[in-house]
């Protein structure tokens, strides 16, 4: 599949990086650093104008800051027409009312993925990949105490939300249907909660039991 990666960063190294190795066509799209990227991931990885990586890929993921999203947007808009388009982006600030020495974050904005739809409303955008840090999403290690690592999407069009789920799988990820992008501003939220119990060097993971030790019955 050809994907446009815009963007050079973290993510864009993490997730580009997977998918070239995983045989997928990748051109980087970015305003600096896209060369040296492309000749870090190998496998091909092409590099172009921002422009560029919207109009190649079928998929194209926005390794973006949420600061920039409106002016890239402008100006790359319309070229994702009918296309897939990743939003891994995360909201993130510092919570200045975190009781002291607590490091937590809060939301600067609370539906980013809705916002992007709503500003290329042809695009079909999938939320994905935006709870773990990119050194998860690059390393080899999937499977932790016997589960293999999840990937919660959310999207509206069928077809776009299981092609980022055949992505999560070429990571070698497991891919989980979490609802349409209404939904996405939970996986914005469960990220900014996750991510301060993390720092704050809580065990995120151990707040949830099993599956079977849920009782995620219906009453
Ligand atoms: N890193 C993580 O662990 C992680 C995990 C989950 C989600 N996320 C989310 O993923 C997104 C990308 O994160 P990242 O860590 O990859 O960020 P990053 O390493 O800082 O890279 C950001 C990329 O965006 C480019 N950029 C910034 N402002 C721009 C603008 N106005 N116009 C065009 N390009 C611009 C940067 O270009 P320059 O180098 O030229 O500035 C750089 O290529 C963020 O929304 C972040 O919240 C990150």
């Amino acid at each position: 599949m050809r994907i446009g990666i815009i963007g050079a960063g973290a993510m864009a190294k993490a997730l580009g990086g997977g998918w070239a190795a995983a045989g997928h066509e990748v051109l980087i799209g970015a305003r600096s650093r896209a060369d040296a990227l492309a000749a870090t991931i190998g496998y091909g990885a092409r590099t172009g104008s921002i422009g560029a990586a919207a109009e190649f890929g079928a998929v194209v993921l926005l390794a973006l800051p949420v600061s920039a999203l409106d002016e890239v947007l402008d100006e790359i808009g319309g070229r994702l027409a009918g296309r897939t388009v990743i939003d891994c982006t995360n909201a993130f600030l510092p919570d200045e009312a975190a009781p002291e020495a607590v490091p937590a974050f809060v939301l600067s904005e609370e539906a980013v993925a809705a916002r992007i739809a709503a500003t290329v409303p042809e695009a079909h955008v999938v939320k994905a990949f935006n709870i773990c840090a990119a050194e998860v999403w690059e390393s080899e290690t999937r499977v932790f105490e016997d589960r293999r690592l999840a990937v919660p999407i959310c999207g509206d069009d069928a077809a776009a939300v299981e092609q980022v789920a055949a992505l999560a799988q070429d990571l070698k990820l497991q891919p989980i249907s979490a609802g349409g992008l209404h939904r996405a501003k939970y996986l914005e939220a469960t990220s900014v909660f996750t991510v301060g119990l993390w720092f704050s060097g809580a065990d995120a993971r151990a707040i949830f039991p099993p599956l079977d030790a849920a009782f995620a019955v219906a009453d």
